[in-house]
């Protein structure tokens, strides 16, 4: 099976080598755990290193935003892979979400030869839908169609032990990655753990999530107090 470098130091260890190719990951957790984070490196990554392009569907953030956040971890070179078409951010409005948000990816992914996607947030784009489960289901195959290889982030109630607020997109989903903050006294654990990857074995279990100089990096799990 091809894989997909995650971009994420440490993480390619515990899903066999990478993400299988074409496969749609969901990306869950609270608010605050670095799930943007986390897409903007794997789009900045295969762009730069993989010469595989990258498409960021915003509904949440002014793509100015993501871009400076990048830049606070030296990848300073976005918009260079933008002018490239290596990289594309397409922000979808709220009132163009319910009509045509699939067909406005579709096409986007064509354009660019998109191998990587990132939709932040899943959450946000199916609060238009009256069905949700219904409007979960037909996105994330019309997604899976087109053979790239996706990251879905959706928000985890915070203080539950449930994944997602839908209950539907886990199931749907190839893989599942959940990340989490612990509070301890004045510091915070940040944590990841993978759920389920079809189609590839995994290391199951919490690992440590860190904030470094040039980005996300995956550790052996230390509590500290
Ligand atoms: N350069 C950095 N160094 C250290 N920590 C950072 C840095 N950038 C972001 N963070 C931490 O990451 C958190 C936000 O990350 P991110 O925006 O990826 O989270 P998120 O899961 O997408 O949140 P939301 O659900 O609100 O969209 C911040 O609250 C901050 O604590
Ligand atoms: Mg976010």
């Amino acid at each position: 099976m091809e894989r997909i470098i995650s971009g994420i130091n440490g993480l390619d260890n515990l899903v066999n080598g990478g993400f299988p190719k074409g496969h749609s990951v969901l990306l869950c957790g609270a608010p605050g755990t670095g799930k943007t984070i986390f897409g903007l490196q794997f789009l900045y990554t295969g762009a730069k290193n993989h010469n595989e392009n990258g498409l960021y569907v915003s509904i949440e953030e002014n793509p100015n935003k993501l871009k400076a956040y990048a830049k606070e971890f030296g990848w300073k070179d976005i918009e260079k892979l933008e002018n490239e078409k290596k990289l594309e951010f397409l922000r979808v409005a709220p009132n163009q979400r319910k009509f045509d948000v699939a067909e406005a990816v579709k096409q986007k992914v064509q354009d660019i030869n998109a191998k990587r996607m990132v939709i932040d947030s899943l959450s946000a784009i199916y609060l238009a839908f009256e069905d949700i489960t219904q409007f979960i289901y037909s996105f994330v195959n019309l997604i899976e169609e087109l053979g790239v290889t996706s990251i879905f982030i959706t928000d985890s109630p915070p203080g539950s032990n449930e994944l997602t607020k839908d209950g539907v997109s886990e199931f749907v989903c190839d893989g599942v990655i959940h990340l989490q903050l612990h509070d301890v006294s004045k510091a915070v654990n940040r944590t990841i753990s993978i759920k389920k990857m079809r189609g590839t074995s995994i290391i199951p279990g919490m690992n440590s999530l860190k904030f470094t100089e040039s980005g996300l990096e995956v550790e052996e799990y230390k509590a500290f107090y």
